[in-house]
């Protein structure tokens, strides 16, 4: 065989080994799942379905009751509401909803922890993923920490169960108590940003997507949210020549960009580009993360990105603009709208912009709010854009010129 060929074969091989491999691992993983009583949905009302079945009603009232109490972010409603989901009845009910984040992210950390002896796995819950990391490395010793006693209880419980010697739970509030040890690898999922509500940080102005580097900016949104501490006490037990694989709640650019350079301000590099997941739960598909691994000796790394992410903005062509159709005519179809941040480039693009109202105001959150009317290329315009990102552009004719007088009204009463 020729080396050429030699080489074929050994990368033919190769890729699909790591098919195969990548196979195995969704199989071992869907078993797990099952194994604590997980069950995957294709319909959301079959879902249901099984919910009211296995819950009684009690339950469901106990559920919406931590649910409401734990929006307060207070840390005592927190740790309850985890307790609650740990509940032998309501746990695989609850985390059934979950199960396609648990298939997305379970395969992406197990197939990145093969050389690790040991792993920490912060806010591990009752440890679903966790013993599933266990039961593919016998040889790595893992560490699952968590101050959700209830959850840490059901953790034990499990892997005693399934026999796993290589894995030990810690309840533990690392907001509250140090971290010991020291560890090659650290995980964070669905675990380091709590805080759901919490806007970010605004750009620089409404023009922009940009933010300031601005130290105390960013230090209150570190301490608002907890991941000084959280960041501070996980890096402290990080081998200098360990890595993190992070996953939050980080997606919008006002979050991201604060989060990010929280992890750049603690030496963390990039070692892969950023990973979108998008995944189904009940009755919602989300859009999350980015899957995040970073290490702070690397010797080559990725830039951060501060940009807005591609979207799905049309691009703005006035030549490809048409009329109402006659059929449409009395409707309120606009000639264009564009909802994401690509709308600031097709407003910026629009040819011979005359303003004809515009306001610019801080509104009751701190968001600097900008609204404009105006005409251009014979068509009439409404741009608003704020300092979260939000951008919004319509064009409409000139005898529809009312429709957009009154919404520039009711955006600036609301
Ligand atoms: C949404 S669950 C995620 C569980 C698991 N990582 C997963 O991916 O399924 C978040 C967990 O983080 C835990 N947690 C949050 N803040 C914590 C802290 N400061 N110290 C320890 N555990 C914490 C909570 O108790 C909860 O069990």
């Amino acid at each position: 065989m020729s080396s050429a060929a030699l080489l074929e074969h050994v990368l033919s091989r190769r890729s699909s080994d790591l098919v195969m491999s990548t196979d195995s691992l969704h199989d071992s993983l869907h078993a797990h799942l099952a194994h604590w009583g997980l069950r995957s949905f294709s319909s959301d009302a079959d879902y249901f379905a099984w919910q009211r079945a296995a819950l009684s009603v009690a339950d469901l009232k106990q559920l919406a009751e931590q649910v409401e109490r734990k929006r307060s972010g207070a840390r005592q409603d927190e740790i309850a509401f985890y307790d609650v989901t740990a509940q032998p009845q309501i746990l695989p009910v609850l985390y059934s909803q979950r199960y396609e984040y648990f298939m997305e992210i379970g395969h992406r950390v197990a197939s990145r922890i093969a050389s690790a002896g040991t792993v920490l796995d912060f806010g591990c819950g009752v440890g679903i993923l966790t013993t599933f990391y266990a039961r593919q490395y016998p040889e790595t010793q893992f560490v699952g920490v968590d101050r959700s006693p209830g959850s840490i209880a059901v953790a034990h419980a499990r892997a005693r169960e399934l026999g796993l010697r290589n894995v030990c739970f810690e309840c533990r509030d690392v907001d509250v108590e140090a971290l010991q040890g020291s560890y090659e690898h650290i995980i964070a999922t669905h675990a380091l940003v709590q805080s759901e509500q919490d806007l970010g940080i605004p750009s620089r102005s409404w023009t922009t997507f940009e933010r300031v580097r601005d130290e105390p900016q960013q230090a209150t949104f570190e301490r608002r949210t907890g991941i000084d501490v959280r960041l501070d006490r996980l890096s402290a037990v990080l081998n200098p020549s360990g890595r993190m694989m992070l996953f939050e709640k980080t997606r919008q650019l006002a979050r991201r960009v604060p989060f990010q350079r929280a992890l750049a301000r603690r030496g963390l590099q990039l070692v892969e580009s950023p990973e979108l997941i998008r995944y189904c739960l009940v009755e919602e598909v989300a859009d999350d993360g980015p899957f995040y691994v970073v290490e702070k000796e690397s010797l080559r790394s990725f830039a951060w990105d501060e940009a807005p992410e591609p979207d799905e903005g049309m691009p703005f062509d006035r030549s490809l603009l048409q009329s109402a159709p006659q059929d449409l005519q009395d409707s309120d179809m606009p000639l264009y709208e564009n909802h994401w941040p690509s709308a600031q480039r097709a407003w910026e693009s629009l040819v011979g912009r005359l303003v004809e109202q515009e306001e610019t105001r801080r509104e009751s959150d701190g968001r600097q709010l900008h609204v404009e009317l105006g005409t251009a290329d014979g068509l009439v315009y409404l741009y608003c854009a704020n300092t979260f990102d939000q951008r919004q552009l319509i064009l409409v004719e000139g005898r529809r010129k009312g429709m957009l007088d009154s919404y520039y009204r009711e955006i600036l009463s609301s």
